[in-house]
């Protein structure tokens, strides 16, 4: 049951491919607190994924756009505002893909036309997405942008490889853009950080399983799931946040500001004592440092 807090609001949802995407956990809250708001996806997912299931339960449409292609993103804009009747209020960008990732290649052995590709996917479209709103003058007064990052942009994630790259880019795209999409025309922009959540682009990242794990044994408040990342985000599309932007906004159960937890400290020590029982020698550091 919804709360009306985006009763007359209109947006535009990106990167719902299937029921497990943050995206589409963000449509359906959004959709339920009254807002009116279009889907997009590439033409290559939308063929393959069930954004256009979501679409019909939500009684809309969607619209094709490959977040890289600044012509898309202008189709997608003005057929958005046609079909809604008017500019948006909110935007949410829920976009990540990394060849880096896909193709297994080490931190250390980028190759550099993937690295491009992770940059223009999962940062820059960010950019060309504001940009795009922008020169359309597409965004209400009080509009709101958010997108989706990770821990990972501030903090060393084994595995999570160039896509740490990405998000620092993309939280500066907050932060640059926001002051002026701020200063002009008094849009908001922001970043939510999110604990690690099982969905298609999550289950890429090596050691997926055990990143989850440890994070949940490290927040006090355990991991927050895409349930929660939508509750939050809906909270910044509403008008209760107006004069938050240019931010970088944790939703991880506190595990940004943790260092040692005790459940995560006795999982360690439980671990110790078992490879000490069955007789064999723990690994040292050393051995595990070219991983
Ligand atoms: N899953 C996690 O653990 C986690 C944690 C923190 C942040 N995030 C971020 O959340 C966002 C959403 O990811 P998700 O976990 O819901 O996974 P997901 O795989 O469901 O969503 C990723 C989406 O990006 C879309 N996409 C890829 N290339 C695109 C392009 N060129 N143009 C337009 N769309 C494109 C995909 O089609 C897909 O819908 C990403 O930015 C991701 O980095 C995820």
């Amino acid at each position: 049951m919804g709360n009306n807090l985006l009763k007359g609001k209109k947006g535009i949802v990106f990167g719902a491919l299937n029921p497990d995407s943050i995206a589409w956990k963000v449509a359906e809250r959004a959709h339920e607190e009254g807002a009116t708001l279009t889907l997009t996806n590439t033409p290559v997912a939308i063929r393959m994924g069930e954004t256009q299931a979501l679409a019909d339960k939500l009684n809309t449409i969607v619209i094709g756009a490959d977040a890289t292609n600044t012509d898309d993103l202008k189709n997608l804009f003005e057929k958005s505002m046609e079909y809604l009747g008017g500019k948006v209020d909110f935007v949410l960008h829920s976009i990540g893909m990394s060849p880096n990732v896909r193709k297994e290649r080490h931190y250390s052995d980028l190759d550099y036309n993937y690295l491009d590709k992770t940059l223009d996917v999962s940062a820059i479209s960010f950019h060309k997405v504001m940009q795009t709103a922008r020169k359309l003058d597409a965004i209400n007064e009080w509009g709101s942008v958010v997108a989706l990052s990770y821990v990972a942009a501030q903090r060393t994630f084994y595995g999570y490889n160039d896509m740490a790259d990405a998000k620092a880019l993309l939280e500066s795209f907050a932060r640059s853009f926001g002051y002026i999409y701020g200063r002009e025309r008094r849009v908001r922009v922001n970043t939510i950080s999110q604990s690690p959540t099982l969905t298609t682009a999550g289950s890429g990242v090596k050691g997926f399983d055990r990143l989850l794990d440890f994070a949940e044994r490290m927040s006090p408040l355990g991991n927050a799931t895409s349930d929660e990342c939508a509750d939050y985000c809906i909270t910044l599309f509403s008008d209760l946040t107006r004069k938050v932007t240019m931010q970088n906004l944790f939703n991880d159960g506190g595990f940004s500001n943790m260092g040692m937890s005790l459940r995560a400290l006795e999982q360690y020590e439980k671990g110790l004592h078992k490879d000490c029982a069955c007789g064999e020698d723990l690994p040292s550091a050393d051995e595990h440092r070219y991983d």
